[in-house]
């Protein structure tokens, strides 16, 4: 199996997560398009879906899925979402699609995180995909330079801006050997709107698309 197919297997698996008249929590990228994908396949059962991203959301309206506000909802049952990196422990590494601050506050909606990822997302230390941190433009070499104090290596992401009109840094050289405790700290400098450790809300859940199927991991 390719990639690609590995991703559509955990897409379609996450629908075993998906309880009959939710309103399911629906992350972004390549992976979580499989799953909006199945998801259309039992829409009937289901009141509709709050999006982290304005591509996940014309996706899923496209497949005639009812898209509600963020805003609008207390509480959802399941929030399905993929990953760059994700550790042993659940502690994940997001945002190459540069929808990490929307994914972390419809996370924080979410009685269950449902991580669904290829296996080549699974490591030991999170750390060598480039680290996300959505940024206020003007504070984004102060914030590099930080970064720098730390032994990392930030670069403005060229060419892009979240949905949330903000630019982003991706930061290379960290060995994140403390997710939560790192992420605690990165969101107290000035001008970090959102870095893409997912450690205080990491996955309750893993569904690992490997050669001999899916591997559930709880954590
Ligand atoms: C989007 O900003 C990211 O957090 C994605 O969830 C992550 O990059 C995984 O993407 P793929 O499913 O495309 O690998």
């Amino acid at each position: 199996m390719n990639q690609d197919q590995l991703k559509a297997l955990v897409g379609q698996a996450a629908l075993a997560y998906v309880p009959d008249g939710a309103i399911v929590g629906v992350g972004t990228g390549s992976t979580v398009n499989h799953f909006i994908d199945a998801l259309a396949t039992i829409k009937h059962r289901i009141q509709g879906a709050v999006s982290s991203s304005d591509a996940s959301s014309e996706r899923l309206r496209r497949h005639g899925i009812p898209v509600f506000d963020a805003g609008s909802v207390e509480r959802v049952p399941v929030y399905v979402d993929g990953a760059d990196e994700i550790d042993g422990h659940g502690c994940m590494i997001k945002g190459g699609g540069a929808a990490l601050t929307r994914e972390k506050i419809v996370a924080d909606l979410a009685e269950r995180f449902v991580c669904i990822a290829d296996a080549s997302k699974l490591v030991d230390t999170l750390g060598k995909f480039p680290l996300p941190v959505e940024v206020i433009a003007m504070a984004a070499p102060q914030v590099a330079r930080r970064f720098a104090e730390q032994g990392g290596v930030a670069t403005l992401r060229a060419g892009v801006l979240t949905d949330n009109g903000h630019p982003l840094l991706d930061v290379r050289g960290l060995a994140i050997a403390q997710p939560e405790a790192l992420e605690a700290e990165i969101n107290q400098w000035p001008g970090v709107v959102t870095v893409g450790i997912f450690g205080r809300l990491r996955a309750d859940v893993c569904l690992l698309g490997t050669e001999q199927g899916v591997r559930t991991l709880v954590f």
